[in-house]
């Protein structure tokens, strides 16, 4: 960010309070903040008892290991009953859980009571299929009820899930496949994008052919395109789960069962299972998403646009939503399909109340023009969430005039994969919301802007972003590899987790954040590690050595721009040479995913290194977002910038 930008943001003085009508009716109070500075465990305690725990807890925090956490350690719940059965005998059965809409415009309404025989029928397959509580499970589908069924089925068994998103590659499926060790894959034959059947079950077999800890891959038919098989070990779901009994007991587990792995990209190329457990995730899970989304279950229809393969679509779709007893809508596409008003045909129709969504979203849709949302009727609307990457204030006022009409509270929220829940955000009806600013740390959450030496640094300073309690939905470690787990958050500031965050408080002690300090990217809110995608480039033949760094970009937040250095030079021709930066380019999404496509590769004779070797991306950066490249007197050869100033006006892979 510019620092004219940031200082524009710290003076930031529009303010808007609660209404009086908002706050007379909000889930959250004042007096939250209070009762958890006062008493945090016993505030996060009240907490857990919104749950039906099977053995009650007796101690809150076991913190004896830190920085391993154990949390209401000695109680056990099952999830899936708390997320699925416990309404049915409540009496809901009959609410609908969720409003599926596929994107060719198939509809499905799921109540409590279906979606109860759906996850028993799976979680009977499962355990048929031999999987046993403790087991991994990898899910790699499209935005479809049987995702959700699928996840809350091995909830309801004890299996981890590692949901993959499905836009990955084969090869970044098979490397998380083969991290946890998983024994079933979970997927469908295709999913539904723009319009036409994209395959999914191809890259599903290309990865287990190398994956000899895969079983069985069970498949749901949903696109109805043709798919290759293998009788010893594809099943399908509508033959082999459907034929299932609705009956299933719910084992309880204990509260630090692990619930679930999702990896994601750090500094370096390995991505990390992070794990998290079962009583303190959903605690937190549930208690954000009832206070921050201000949910009312009879009234309300909630809307996440995240898909499950992120956290968001973990927290805020399946399991925090569904603790609170939703009503939910889950679209299967994307929001140009079949036209660029799909997303605000979805909130007229199913008169959507509740809507959380990312600011690259919201960022395109301010391109695509007021028009488009001014032609529907989105007065159902009354909160707007935000999460995945800093919002910058136009598109917070434009969120909240063009799409809240004027009239609805923004929560804009700041969390982690690790962090499992929301930290960071306004409590509608009780903070007011500043355009651009997550505000403040949520009642029962430790936070602070600290210097170089761990000092805060109080109001109007900048710093990095820290935690400094243990918080229930905390991730539990690093599949696998403890050491990383200590050394990557807990090292850099002793006793505090350190986030990865640059952030700023301004004169009220409002947060803004400014992005990440480290190598990872974030691009439309996804997390991409520069290591990973340099990884991807010189596994290409033409490619000696790559450089990448996140560029500021208007409407992801940051693109991918990847400086390569080629083994043979570029090719002579032109043609040849763009032909090349394309196959790169593709080389990338082959490798990683869309999503780590690089938007611009330069072709240099050299790269900037210090003098221990270490590439200088500062200055990448700014030769990236044209700028000035100021200090370079830390090179081992300074005369490298001028080089590849002048080398790369040729070689721009733009689209
Ligand atoms: C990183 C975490 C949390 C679910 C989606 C992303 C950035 C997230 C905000 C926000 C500014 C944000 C941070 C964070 N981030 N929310 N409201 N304002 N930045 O999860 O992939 O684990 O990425 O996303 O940089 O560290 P994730």
């Amino acid at each position: 960010m510019s620092q004219e930008a940031l200082e524009n943001l710290l003076h930031e003085n529009r303010v808007f309070p609660p209404t009086a009508e908002f706050a007379a009716q909000a889930n959250a109070t004042g007096a939250m903040y209070d009762e958890a500075a006062q008493d945090r465990l016993g505030f996060w305690a009240e907490q857990a008892r919104y749950l039906s725990w099977a053995t009650d807890f007796t101690e809150v925090l076991d913190w004896s290991d830190a920085p391993f956490a154990k949390w209401f350690a000695d109680g056990r719940l099952n999830v899936a009953y708390n997320c699925v059965d416990r309404h049915v005998d409540n009496g809901f059965g009959n609410q609908v859980a969720i409003r599926f809409e596929g994107e060719p415009g198939d509809r499905r309404d799921i109540t409590y009571a279906e979606l109860k025989d759906e996850v028993c029928k799976a979680a009977n397959a499962l355990t048929e299929l031999g999987v046993t509580a403790g087991d991994r499970v990898a899910i790699y589908m499209p935005m479809i009820p049987e995702a959700i069924v699928a996840m809350l089925a091995c909830a309801r068994i004890g299996a981890a899930h590692s949901v993959v998103f499905a836009g990955f590659s084969a090869e970044a499926l098979r490397s998380r496949i083969d991290d946890a060790q998983a024994v079933l894959v979970i997927t469908a034959d295709g999913q539904n994008r723009r319009g036409s059947a994209m395959a999914l079950k191809p890259a599903v077999d290309e990865a287990v052919a190398e994956t000899p800890s895969v079983r069985n891959v069970l498949v749901v038919r949903r696109t109805g395109s043709d798919v290759a098989w293998n009788a010893d070990r594809d099943i399908w779901w509508h033959e082999f789960v459907e034929q299932q009994s609705t009956e299933h007991e719910p084992e309880a587990f204990d509260a630090e069962h692990p619930l679930f792995i999702l990896y994601t990209s750090g500094t370096t190329g390995k991505p990390k299972g992070i794990l998290h457990t079962s009583g303190g995730y959903l605690t937190q899970a549930a208690f954000t998403h009832r206070n921050v989304f201000d949910l009312k279950p009879d009234e309300d229809v909630y809307w996440c646009t995240a898909d499950i393969g992120w956290v968001t679509g973990h927290s805020y779709i399946v399991y925090g939503p569904l603790a609170n007893r939703v009503t939910q809508v889950v679209y299967e596409g994307t929001p140009d399909t079949p036209n660029k008003d799909r997303w605000w045909d979805i909130i007229e129709r199913h008169k959507v109340t509740l809507f959380y969504t990312a600011p690259t979203a919201i960022r395109t849709f301010m391109k695509w023009g007021d028009e488009l949302p001014k032609s529907h009727d989105l007065s159902s609307l009354r909160l707007l969430g935000s999460v995945g990457e800093p919002i910058n204030p136009e598109a917070w006022m434009w969120y909240r005039e063009v799409i809240g009409g004027d009239n609805c509270p923004i929560v804009d929220t700041w969390w982690q994969t690790e962090t499992g829940a929301i930290m960071i955000s306004p409590l509608p009806g009780v903070t007011g919301c500043k355009p651009g600013s997550a505000m403040g740390a949520l009642p029962g959450i430790g936070m602070a802007v600290v210097d170089d030496h761990a000092t805060p640094v109080g109001n109007g300073g900048g710093g990095y972003l820290v935690l400094t309690e243990p918080w229930p939905s905390m991730l539990r470690g690093i599949w696998g590899d403890p050491e990383r787990f200590k050394e990557t958050y807990w090292s850099r500031f002793p006793g505090m987790y350190f986030a990865g965050d640059g952030a700023k408080l301004d004169d009220d002690g409002a947060i803004w954040l400014l992005g990440r300090v480290d190598d990872v990217m974030n691009v439309s809110g996804h997390r991409i590690s520069t290591t990973e995608v340099e990884s991807a480039l010189v596994s290409h033949e033409a490619v000696a050595e790559a450089a990448v760094v996140g560029a500021a970009d208007e409407t992801t937040g940051q693109g991918i721009v990847a400086f390569v250095i080629l083994r043979g030079g570029l090719p002579e021709e032109t043609a040849k040479g763009e032909q090349l930066v394309q196959d790169l380019r593709n080389h990338v999404a082959h490798e990683i995913g869309p999503i780590a496509k690089p938007r611009q590769i330069m072709v240099v004779p050299e790269l900037p290194k210090t003098r221990s070797g270490k590439i200088m991306r500062r200055l990448l950066r700014d030769v990236a977002e044209h700028r000035d490249m100021g200090d370079v007197t830390t090179l081992a050869d300074p005369t490298v910038m001028n080089l590849i100033a002048t080398g790369l006006e040729t070689s721009s892979g733009e689209d």
